[in-house]
């Protein structure tokens, strides 16, 4: 059996995970809360959160696996992409380990880790399988032949699907990260009170920032009118927002399974939480017989076990990373 220890920092979670084989023992996630109050992610804060957290979020979950550091037999860490300084805290944390234990360190790809996340627990899809993944900082669609054979057919050419939902929250006046809260107040909206621009993009990719504008015109020019008008209105414009970037997903996504006849398909990242996107997703796979797999809560958002279970499929290709291994801001697959 292979014992992992996974660590994720790439934005504004500290996270580690422990995994024997393909098995999640444990999986902690420490929310930073100081960003709130700035209404997005602010990087340098971020970092010196990490390096407060990172130790002690390390230490519980090998506790709650029950696992030693020296039960160890790799080290898997975010290698990119991310915040230069948040990724570099989880980097040199797996760099000092692998060193100090002489086991083997596992350089992970944030959004691979969030696109096998769906192989973490049955029933898993089968290869190749098609995946949406919804994030904050990327809406993509991969085509997924193996663990270490992925390709992009589609993405957003501007804002991501996590942005256009925490940017027209922060037009509502709503708090960081606003996604979460969209999701909720629409629960008591009507989605079709308002309608809203979607954006046009060709081919199977994305665009979401004309969202965020139209909405904006839209509420200057309500406002105008009554000033209370995000007040009276917060649940309809929730819905309203909400069915509008659901539709612009699944409607890609739609296309994709069509060109590409693969019918194992999983939405993963963030906004996979989201329960308009969850509902309709299984709704629409129902309707078109496509096979549907969504990972659980905990998975959707940044997490370390999805970090982990790459680890895990390199480990098995004996594809190693060195302590010269370089951490990127940016990166694609
Ligand atoms: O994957 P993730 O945790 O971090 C990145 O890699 O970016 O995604 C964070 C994004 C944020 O934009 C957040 O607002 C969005 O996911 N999100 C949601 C929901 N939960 C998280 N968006 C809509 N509805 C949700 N329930
Ligand atoms: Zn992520």
């Amino acid at each position: 059996m292979i014992k992992i220890l996974a660590i994720e920092s790439s934005c504004d979670d500290t996270s580690a995970a422990v995994l024997w084989d393909n098995n999640v023992k444990s999986n902690l996630i420490y929310n930073q809360e100081i960003h709130q109050q700035y209404g997005g992610v602010v990087p340098e804060a971020a970092s010196r959160e990490h390096i407060k957290n990172i130790i002690p979020v390390i230490d519980a979950a090998l506790k709650k696996a029950e696992t030693t550091l020296q039960d160890l037999d790799a080290i898997a860490y975010t290698q990119s992409p991310g915040l230069i300084g948040s990724l570099l805290v989880g980097a040199h944390t797996a760099k000092s380990l692998s060193q100090v234990l002489q086991i083997p360190l596992l350089a992970v790809q944030h959004l691979q880790g969030h696109i096998l996340s769906c192989l973490i627990d049955e029933p898993r899809p089968e290869f190749p399988f098609l995946c949406l993944t919804v994030s904050g900082g990327h809406t993509q669609l991969v085509v997924c032949n193996s663990a270490s054979d992925m390709k992009i057919i589609g993405e957003s050419q501007d804002d991501a699907a996590g942005e256009a939902f925490d940017k027209t929250a922060k037009l509502f006046g709503l708090k960081y990260p606003g996604g979460p809260l969209v999701d909720k107040y629409a629960k008591d909206g009507n989605p079709t009170k308002f309608e809203f621009a979607k954006p046009k993009a060709e081919g199977l990719h994305f665009s979401f920032s004309g969202l965020k504008t139209s909405v904006l015109y839209f509420l200057q020019k309500e406002m105008r009118k009554d000033d209370q008008f995000i007040k009276n209105n917060l649940n309809d414009l929730c819905a309203s927002v909400q069915k509008t970037i659901v539709d612009i997903l699944l409607n890609n996504l739609e296309k994709a399974v069509e060109q590409t006849g693969i019918s194992d398909v999983c939405i993963a990242g963030g906004v996979s939480a989201n329960s308009e996107l969850r509902n309709r997703f299984i709704a629409l796979g129902k309707e078109k017989e496509w096979n549907c797999y969504i990972p659980k809560f905990e998975y959707c958002t940044d997490n370390a076990a999805m970090i982990g279970i790459v680890g895990y499929y390199k480990f098995l290709e004996k594809d190693f990373a060195s302590l010269d291994t370089p951490t990127a801001a940016r990166s694609t697959f």
